[in-house]
């Protein structure tokens, strides 16, 4: 376990008064795992990835990064803590009067690392970066997925054990987003690097995150596998991140049974279904479906109609072998 944060409690003060921004938010994190923090505008997502490395104090709670407790340090305990963490900010926070290869090289040179020992390792985070012809440029002479991964590479330079990112696609198109992930995975997966995301970007939920934590005002309603997560969406108990599959009655006619099927992982592709329905000689009409393509695999959900007279034996016997199943009203 690389993160492990418990009771943590947050509150600040405006005019009103003191007001709970995290109220006895707890989750573990494995190192390696990529996770995403999800919530409505205002949930606290921002002030709960600050407490990760202390860019702001809790009222209580304690935060474990890397097998100590974070919460108390020393001022020189903190500085070195912060080395093992690279965060980037949402606005990229890039040194504007500085290159990109200056603004890769700052952390090291506070570091005290030789001009050659800087100069090398800037040469290869930007190679990896795929920056290499940009690291004249200055930050205002970059493109937005530029921006991003220079303040990626800037991160990256000090071989962090964990980066935490703050909305990194919401300033850039589908494509550069998809490459963007692809970079974030890449790097995951390369150097073991443990992230956690702050997003409003379901496809970064998909093709990254292992696990996803959901703040309500402030309070972590889930945590938990990206794939229940999605459940979650499906039954209806997250109402922000997207809509369940919905049955209108009015517009559907059938006169037997009605199923609501949600699958997960390698079962989303077997013919489970029609081999079962074949057995039984039921029918099987599909109403609604929709498929999801999660980091560890395929999520569905469907609405279908069933008839025939085994109608029973087929839900019986397909709820063995799906996530879930529930008959429709
Ligand atoms: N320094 C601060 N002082 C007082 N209130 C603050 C401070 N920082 C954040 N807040 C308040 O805390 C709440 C949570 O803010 P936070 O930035 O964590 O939300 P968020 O989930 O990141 O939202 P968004 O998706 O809009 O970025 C908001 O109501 C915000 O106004
Ligand atoms: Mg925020």
């Amino acid at each position: 376990m690389i993160l492990a944060v418990k009771n943590l409690n947050l509150s600040f003060e405006d005019r009103t008064g003191r007001r709970k921004i995290l109220d006895d938010v707890s989750f573990s994190v494995e190192e390696g795992q990529i996770v995403g923090i999800v919530g409505l505008s205002g949930a606290g997502k921002t002030s709960l990835l600050r407490t990760l490395n202390l860019l702001q104090p809790v009222d209580s709670g304690e935060i474990f990064f890397d097998g100590k407790n974070i919460v108390n340090l020393k001022d020189d305990e903190i500085r070195k803590m912060r080395k093992k963490i690279g965060v980037v900010f949402q606005s990229f926070n890039l040194f504007r009067n500085r290159t990109v290869s200056q603004n890769i090289a700052f952390p090291l040179k506070i570091q005290g690392l030789t001009g050659r020992e800087v100069k090398e390792k800037v040469e290869k985070i930007s190679g990896e970066l795929g920056l290499d012809h940009r690291i004249q440029a200055y930050p205002s002479q970059l493109s937005g997925g530029e921006q991003q991964r220079a303040a990626i590479a800037r991160a990256l330079v000090m071989d962090p054990k964990m980066i935490l990112l703050d909305e990194p696609t919401s300033a850039l198109d589908p494509k550069t987003t998809g490459r963007l992930l692809d970079l974030v995975v890449e790097l995951n997966q390369k150097h073991r690097i443990t992230f956690v995301v702050v997003t409003h970007d379901m496809d970064v939920i998909k093709r990254t995150c292992d696990k996803v934590a959901y703040l309500e005002n402030g309070r972590l309603k889930f945590f938990g596998p990206a794939h229940e997560f999605f459940v979650k969406v499906e039954k209806n108990e997250v109402r922000d991140f997207g809509t369940p599959l919905e049955l209108d009655r009015k517009a559907v006619e059938h006169k037997g049974k009605i199923i609501r099927v949600l699958f997960w992982g390698k079962k989303t592709h077997e013919a489970v279904m029609w081999k079962v329905a074949r057995e039984l000689d039921v029918s099987v009409n599909i109403l609604y479906g929709k498929i999801e393509e999660l980091k560890h695999g395929p999520f569905g959900a469907m609405i279908i109609g069933i008839e025939g007279e085994q109608q029973d034996l087929f839900i019986q016997r397909l709820r063995e072998s799906v996530y879930s199943l529930e008959e429709v009203e």
